[in-house]
């Protein structure tokens, strides 16, 4: 039995979470509403948030799950790809505390952890994990990726964002429609009662598996400010409207070359990953692919889409068993593939 304390703090959210094997015992999340303000998180205030949050945070998941600091065998932290400063909160606390209960360190990517958080097992059952090979869309704030997943980690990125990441689209124009921050689940909320085939919007032209999201932002800006030219009003009167056309142009996007993905490997087992698959169109469009297509659908539990430490500590899980351990002198990594 192997106990793994993750610890997650690449953004906004502060988080850790206790396994025990695959089995979440905890995962406690820490949101930073300071930067709903500004419309977006302000990099600065993120990790002096995240140096309040990370003690009291890491007591409630030990707490929680009933395990002293000196049971731990590991400690798993977030390496990268995120915000530098965010990132040099958790890696040092973990470094920290690995140093002083004389455990090993390991470092997470980020993007691997969203991708594994199919294997999270919880104490009251948990939904059936993917067998490998496995597809999986990962769409977050930051990246959106077609990943085929050969073992729990050795991933081969077959396609993704030539610019910005699915995420970001919604947030950016969330923005332009002055909703409020993160852009997505206000989009989705919205989206439920307008009608998706209101308005068009042009999908990119890009080569192979990969998308581009920075088109669809920059067209419905102009579309935006072309109508409110004519009519001031033209954003409020039209708000779900706008959100259902252009969260289904999205979804679209994104399962145009999904669909492509899974006809050219012949991967039938495909899942979803990151925060956009929080959507509710989207979940409920890939339901419905899956039944047309043939697919094994694996949709995640929403708590595990959006960031979370659960994913660490599950990929810390798999690292730990092949001893995949870490120097304490790792850095962070805004960057990492
Ligand atoms: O995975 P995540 O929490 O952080 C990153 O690794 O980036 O993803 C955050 C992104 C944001 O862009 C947010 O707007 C989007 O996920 N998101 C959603 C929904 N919930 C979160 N997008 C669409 N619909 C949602 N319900
Ligand atoms: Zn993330």
């Amino acid at each position: 039995m192997v106990r793994i304390l993750g610890i997650e703090s690449s953004c906004d959210d502060t988080s850790a979470a206790v396994f025990c094997d695959k089995t979440m015992l905890s995962n406690i999340i820490a949101n930073q509403k300071v930067h709903e303000k500004y419309g977006g998180v302000i990099p600065e205030l993120a990790s002096r948030v995240h140096q309040q949050n990370i003690v009291p945070v890491v007591d409630i998941a030990l707490k929680e799950a009933g395990v002293e600091k000196n049971d731990l065998d590991a400690i798993a932290c977030t390496r990268g790809p995120g915000l530098m400063g965010s990132l040099l909160v958790g890696v040092s606390f973990a470094k920290g505390l690995a140093a002083s209960l004389n455990i090993p360190l390991i470092e997470v990517n980020h993007l691997q952890g969203h991708v594994l958080s199919h294997f999270i097992e919880e104490k009251n059952g948990s939904k059936p994990a993917p067998s490998l090979p496995f597809l999986c869309l990962l769409a977050s704030g930051g990246h959106t990726q077609i990943i085929i997943v050969k073992d729990h980690l050795d991933f081969e990125i077959i396609g993704e964002t030539v610019d910005d990441a699915a995420g970001e689209a919604f947030d950016k124009c969330a923005k332009i429609m002055e909703l409020p921050y993160p852009g997505g689940p206000a989009i989705d909320f919205l989206a439920k009662t307008g009608n998706p085939d209101a308005f068009v919007f042009a999908k990119p032209k890009v080569s192979d598996l990969n998308y581009s999201f920075s088109g669809l932002k920059t067209s419905f800006l102009y579309f935006l400010q072309k109508n409110v030219a004519e009519n001031p009003a033209f954003v409020e009167l039209n708000r779900a409207d706008l959100c259902a056309s252009l969260q289904k142009t999205i979804i679209a996007i994104l399962f145009d070359k999904l669909t492509a993905a899974a006809k050219k490997t012949g991967i039938r087992d495909i899942a979803i990953a990151g925060g956009v698959s929080a959507n509710s169109g989207l979940r409920e469009h890939f339901r419905k692919t899956g039944e047309r297509l043939n697919w094994n659908v694996f949709i995640p539990e929403r708590k595990f889409t959006t960031d979370n430490a659960a994913m660490i500590a599950i990929t810390g899980y798999f690292k730990y068993c092949k001893s995949l351990f870490s120097g304490l002198d790792i850095t962070p990594l805004a960057k990492m593939n």
